[in-house]
């Protein structure tokens, strides 16, 4: 007897994890990304106000990071096949103050896309993945809580929390409407599985 076949096409990736006992890393991380600011001047890409750091190399340049790669290399056995090497394309860290913002932009070259929220107050500006598959946004078009139809998908941030997602997808990163920084550290990633 003949049965359906399903194949799923043009799939778009998210993935968010929870770094584990954060409060124990967050001063040294926060200290961290803050030394590097005084020592480098601002670049300027997506970034709307705010400061971000050239790219800060394709390994592990920021020594007071460790604890975070070291973790989330670790948890990529879960989502990656076994033998798959995984590789920082390039990463560079974010300062946003309030009333900064992020436009709309994607990560050609990328296999995935990560950003990691070091520091990120309440309403300190959600993270808006746009619907890469265009007509599918008819029937929930201003919602962002039907992952597979809505017109786009809001992350709000947290301390600790890492987001990983595909290149293709457009995003953009709301004002921040907290009285706060919010500092993040986004990283392109190549995989090639083995
Ligand atoms: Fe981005």
């Amino acid at each position: 007897m003949e049965h359906f076949n399903k194949t799923d096409i043009f799939p778009s990736h998210l993935w968010t994890l929870d770094f584990d006992n954060y409060s124990k890393y967050k001063r040294s991380f926060v200290e961290g990304i803050y030394q590097l600011q005084s020592e480098l001047p601002s670049k300027q890409f997506s970034n709307k106000g705010g400061w971000q750091s050239p790219n800060l190399g394709v390994s592990r340049p920021i020594p007071f990071m460790d604890p975070f790669f070291d973790y989330i290399f670790n948890k990529f056995g879960e989502i990656f096949k076994e033998g798959s090497r995984i590789s920082i394309m390039n990463m560079w860290a974010n300062i946003n103050p309030p009333g900064s913002r992020n436009d709309l932009h994607c990560h050609p070259g990328a296999d995935y896309v990560g950003t990691f929220y070091i520091h990120a107050p309440k309403n300190s500006g959600n993270l808006t993945l746009v619907n890469p598959n265009l007509c599918s946004e008819a029937k929930y078009r201003f919602s962002s809580s039907h992952a597979q139809s809505s017109d786009h998908y809001d992350i709000s941030p947290k301390d600790g929390m890492f987001v990983m997602f595909s290149p293709h997808v457009y995003h953009s990163v709301r004002e921040n409407e907290s009285n706060d920084d919010r500092i993040s550290l986004a990283i392109n990633f190549n995989i090639v599985d083995l």
